[in-house]
């Protein structure tokens, strides 16, 4: 028997609502390419939850394709984009976006976020032409250390870009976590004003997979489906990924997973603190990162899955547990109940 993990939010299937309309529309005969009436209705539901009838949104299979098609359309051979040192596009897409061409100037960051004073930072060292030319600014919502943006400072971010011609691209992969999170005062709709361009994560939040890519900036929106079909992301079959949209975008679906999530995380960080642990990042989302004594690393990993994130001393290691849509509740009583044990 496989040992009961939170090892990911992507662990999991897809909520059985998505399961039921993708099997109620299979008979369904559709136009290929996003052409279908459930891309049409997805566009429609996500245009409601933005409050904007014109979003330009568009569909792909998962986080790293967006990141790509994303910043390869926006960025120019000589141009590149700016990220945390934890940036997703950094650390964990195998050079992507160097592959085609584009350098990541990486800027300080504090637990997973950046600053315009980071950002001017990067911008300082890049005068002239012969450097490379940031035009593009990568942040996560939620980071990957499972913190969050208030909308003070995204505000100070996208002003900073706006000023100085830079485009603000938010990765929402877990934008639900983010959105649900007890520290974040930013709704969906807030978005279209925040960023220039953004994804709604589908994988990590009850979908089998798919992710919306919404496009606020009307000079980014042109030829947009041809960076998609170019890059091999254009699916045929493009009712697939909207129909999981549906289902996610009807009767709040969408937040009451990824709260339930975040509950859960909360959950277990409440009574990780109340044992004393201390912790690596300030998450306020479904990924927290406990920092455990060695032995009890040992003895837990015996019990359940998780990774294990950083070592902090000797005989200290930062690890990563993930809380997902599914996760039961009483598997986090479990958990709790076996650490304090241990
Ligand atoms: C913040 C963030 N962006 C992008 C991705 C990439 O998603 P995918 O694995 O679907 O390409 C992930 C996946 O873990 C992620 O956490």
């Amino acid at each position: 028997m496989l040992k009961y993990g939170f090892y990911n939010d992507y662990s999991e299937g897809a909520h059985p609502r998505i399961l039921e309309l993708l099997q109620q529309t299979n008979g369904n005969q559709e136009i290929g390419y996003g052409d279908d009436r459930l891309s049409a209705r997805a566009t429609e539901l996500i245009r409601q939850a933005l409050g904007q009838p014109d979003a330009d949104i568009h569909y792909v299979t998962g986080g790293t394709q967006a990141n790509l098609i994303v910043l390869a359309s926006i960025l120019r051979s000589h141009e590149s984009v700016i990220a945390a040192q934890t940036g997703h596009i950094h650390v964990h897409e195998a050079g992507a976006i160097e592959a085609v061409g584009h350098r990541i100037n990486i800027a300080p960051s504090v637990d997973g976020k950046l600053s315009p004073e980071g950002v001017i930072e990067v911008l300082d060292q890049h005068t002239d032409e012969h450097m490379v030319k940031p035009r593009a600014v990568f942040i996560s919502n939620a980071t990957e250390l499972g913190t969050v943006y208030t909308k003070l400072e995204l505000e100070n971010l996208h002003e900073l870009c706006r000023s100085r011609n830079l485009v603000l691209y938010m990765d929402g992969a877990r934008l639900g976590a983010a959105l649900c999170s007890p520290a974040s005062d930013v709704k969906l709709s807030d978005l279209c004003e925040l960023v220039d361009v953004f994804y709604i994560g589908g994988t990590k939040n009850g979908a089998l997979l798919g992710e919306a890519i919404v496009i606020n900036h009307h000079d980014l929106r042109s030829d947009f489906r041809y960076h998609i079909k170019q890059r091999g992301a254009m699916l045929a079959k493009g009712r697939l990924i909207a129909a999981q949209f549906v289902a996610l975008f009807t009767d709040n679906l969408f937040f009451d997973l990824a709260q339930h999530a975040d509950a859960m995380a909360a959950k277990l960080q409440h009574g990780m603190a109340s044992l004393d642990l201390r912790f690596f990042s300030n998450s306020t989302t479904n990924l927290i990162f406990p920092i455990l004594p060695n032995q009890v690393l040992h003895k837990m990993l015996s019990m359940y899955g998780f990774y294990e994130y950083a070592r902090i001393d000797a005989s200290h290691t930062a690890v990563r547990i993930v809380t997902s849509w599914a996760t039961p509740e009483a598997r986090v009583d479990e958990f709790l109940a076996d650490l304090s044990r241990t």
